[in-house]
């Protein structure tokens, strides 16, 4: 990976921090929200719709942390949907999966397991011992989306699963730690995959991360795995990020079945851990962080 104080990849002989080193518009300027939204479809969130977002976050969260509470060995992936429909309907807010896309998804949250990547779709298959499980919750809060999921292990797992468990959750909170404006944005994929392979595992790169808030996908999108998107952060985004980590191939195959659930090429486990975060004037916010 080119660093800054490296010769220009243009070939001036420069070093790319003083030549084509992405440049963060006018900093402060009035129209920052209009040049983002116009050159790269980013929406930079206004006060008011950042404190929508972090309560629909909060939401989201609490439903997360209180599904992953019961699930446990001999508990059906459908009874967990079953909970956090329950506790999303009690709470106000809308399962923003229950009939999203195309095939229309037909669960209120994501259950993924094992060598499931993502997409899993909650059915009657009891937990049992040595079961990896990724939960992942988005709800509509007033309107506005928040959007996390985290893995529960089900009693003694394999030392693989613990450690695709483990990488994950690495992966991301060092991709968090380096949020701060004027970061390109291929950055957040170096932490990722520079972290996962020094750990023998692969970063799936069909799926990427996302802007959110307004809506469920919004621009831009984020991959997990080295790229050469230059687009810098800036204050005011509000975004997930959620490595998928494999012990073995990174490809993921489709069933063709339902159009949705995405397992590893070659049947071995994966790992995922998502938040949503925002972009300050200082740093970031990690807005699906339970804040009680
Ligand atoms: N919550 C997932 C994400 O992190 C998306 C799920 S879409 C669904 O982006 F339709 F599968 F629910
Ligand atoms: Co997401
Ligand atoms: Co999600």
């Amino acid at each position: 990976m080119i660093s800054r104080n490296d010769v220009c990849w243009c070939g001036s002989g420069q070093k790319w921090k003083k030549c084509h080193y992405p440049q963060l518009p006018e900093k402060n300027s009035q129209d920052m929200a209009s040049v983002y939204k116009k050159q790269y479809g980013i929406i930079l969130k206004t006060k008011e719709q950042q404190n929508g977002i972090r309560k629909a976050c909060q939401t989201a969260a609490h439903i997360l942390d209180e599904t992953c509470k019961r699930a446990k060995a001999g508990v059906t992936t459908n009874q967990l949907n079953d909970f956090a429909h329950d506790l999303h309907k009690k709470l106000g807010v809308i399962p923003a999966t229950l009939g999203y896309g195309d095939p229309p998804f037909p669960k209120s949250i994501c259950t993924s397991l094992n060598e499931v990547i993502c997409h899993g779709i909650p059915d009657n298959t009891p937990l049992k011992d040595g079961d990896i499980l990724n939960i992942d919750v988005t709800c509509i809060s007033n309107g506005y989306y928040g959007d996390t999921s985290r893995m529960v292990m089900i009693g003694n797992v394999s030392e693989e699963k613990r450690r695709v468990v483990e990488v994950s959750y690495e992966c991301l909170m060092r991709a968090i730690a380096i949020l701060q404006p004027g970061l390109p944005l291929y950055e957040i994929g170096n932490a990722i995959e520079e972290h996962a392979r020094e750990n023998k595992c692969s970063v799936v790169n069909q799926f990427v991360a996302h802007g959110v808030g307004i809506d469920f996908h919004e621009e831009p999108q984020i991959p997990h795995h080295f790229n050469h998107i230059q687009i810098p952060l800036a204050a005011g985004m509000t975004f997930t990020i959620e490595p998928m980590i494999n012990a073995g191939v990174r490809s993921a195959i489709i069933d063709p079945s339902d159009g949705w659930t995405a397992r590893t090429g070659d049947g071995r486990p994966s790992a995922q851990w998502e938040h949503t975060v925002l972009i300050t004037e200082n740093g970031y916010e990690v807005l699906t962080l339970l804040s009680n």
